[in-house]
């Protein structure tokens, strides 16, 4: 390779770097016309925003268990929870007095259990140690379990009308397109800059029906497919529909291929009634009910990987009976096929060596329980 050709390169590469760095220039561009886009956001925000039964209450309370619940969860899927949490516990202090596995069983199906042990921590230490009196500002939000950067500006913004932002995935695809960003969102850089740009954005009157106009732009309009441009109030500011290239933005990072486990489950029966482990309270689905089991060994047979999962948690010895279904199931981070049998317990006494409890439950009593999704999908068939 010449030397002239690799200066060409050098040359290019740096006037290509330039015009590839549209995050700054397109930031920029859209902080210049900063106040003409908030009216326009906001304006429809207070015409189109969807009638939902937290929406408006500015109570602390009310504020903070909305948004840990929607995260990692669609408001549509969450709004019921929300209203049958608040019911359930409708003050900070009746939730730090309530029992876990209560609050457990009010988050059943929406995953992510660590939110409900953190909230559960926290309503303790706002009780116990605050006299029952809310953080109001982001970094002292911040100082409570389970609450990151997204909930403390979250709260800090709608209930006490603090000039924090907000950047969930919605917010980082609706200000992606706007400002025509062809960097990775799931670079930390990247991230970071978003959150710089919404920091600027949210400076002026009503921050919190600001970060929520973001939020409800991107759940209505900036959809991730097919968004609606014609639709939109801000398409004047926007970068990517400019282009035509909205449908192209987000750029993300290939996704890794997620790994998937095949585990056996026993349904291990005596007197009628079923053997249930709770699971420790840290890690995966912490304090959750779950039927024993684990994974099967690469060329182990079922009935022979249940044996011996069942010894190492239970200590038990069991025959194998019948098989009652194969449940697939895909969390965050892997997949999982589980293949349910029933089992006969034929010796010893079960102790929880994988569990924090055992218990020996009556089928109609299995809705006191939390179990996992995944356990849910097939309990009806063993009741
Ligand atoms: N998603 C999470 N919190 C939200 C909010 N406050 N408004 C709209 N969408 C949301």
């Amino acid at each position: 390779m010449g030397r002239s050709s690799s200066l060409t390169r050098t040359r290019l590469s740096s006037i290509f770097r330039a015009e590839a760095d549209p995050l700054r220039k397109g930031s920029r561009a859209l902080i210049e016309q900063k106040t003409g886009f908030r009216r326009a956001i906001m304006a429809w925000y207070r015409r189109e925003r969807r009638e939902l039964s937290w929406r408006g209450v500015l109570d602390p309370y009310v504020v903070w268990l909305t948004e840990i619940m929607l995260q990692q969860t669609r408001v549509e899927q969450g709004t019921p929870y929300i209203e049958r949490f608040l019911a359930l516990f409708p003050s900070v202090e009746a939730l730090a007095a309530a029992d876990i596995d209560r609050v457990l069983k009010a988050w059943e199906g929406l995953g992510y259990y660590s939110r409900a042990r953190n909230l559960h921590k926290a309503a303790k230490v706002i009780v116990g140690e605050r006299n029952g009196q809310f953080p109001d500002t982001a970094p002292e939000w911040r100082t409570l379990p389970g609450v990151g950067r997204y909930t403390a500006g979250a709260v800090a913004s709608i209930a006490f009308g603090r000039n924090e932002p907000v950047v969930d995935g919605n917010v980082k695809r609706v200000l992606a397109r706007l400002t025509n960003l062809r960097a990775s969102i799931d670079d930390t850089k990247v991230a970071e800059e978003l959150w710089v740009l919404a920091g600027v954005l949210v400076q002026g009157k009503a921050p919190g029906d600001f970060n929520q106009a973001l939020m409800e732009l991107g759940a209505q309009i900036c959809l991730p497919r097919n968004a609606r441009c014609g639709g939109c109030p801000t398409r004047k500011y926007c970068a990517a529909s400019a282009l035509g290239v909205q449908d192209k933005l987000p750029k993300r990072r290939p996704k890794k291929t997620v790994p998937h486990h095949e585990v056996v489950i026993a349904a291990i029966k005596k007197n009628g009634r079923y053997l249930l482990g709770k699971r420790p309270a840290d890690g995966m689905l912490g304090g959750l009910w779950e039927f024993p089991g684990g994974k099967v060994k690469t060329g182990e047979a079922d009935a022979a990987a249940l044996r011996r999962e069942v010894k190492e948690e239970l200590g038990i010895a069991v025959e194998v009976g019948d098989f009652v279904a194969t449940v697939n199931h895909a969390y965050s981070h892997f997949k999982v096929t589980l293949r349910i049998y029933r089992c006969t317990h034929i010796q010893g006494k079960a102790v929880p060596n994988a569990h924090s409890e055992l218990k020996w439950v009556l089928p109609r009593d299995f809705e006191r329980y939390a179990f996992p999704t995944a356990n849910h999908k097939f309990l009806k068939l063993l009741v």
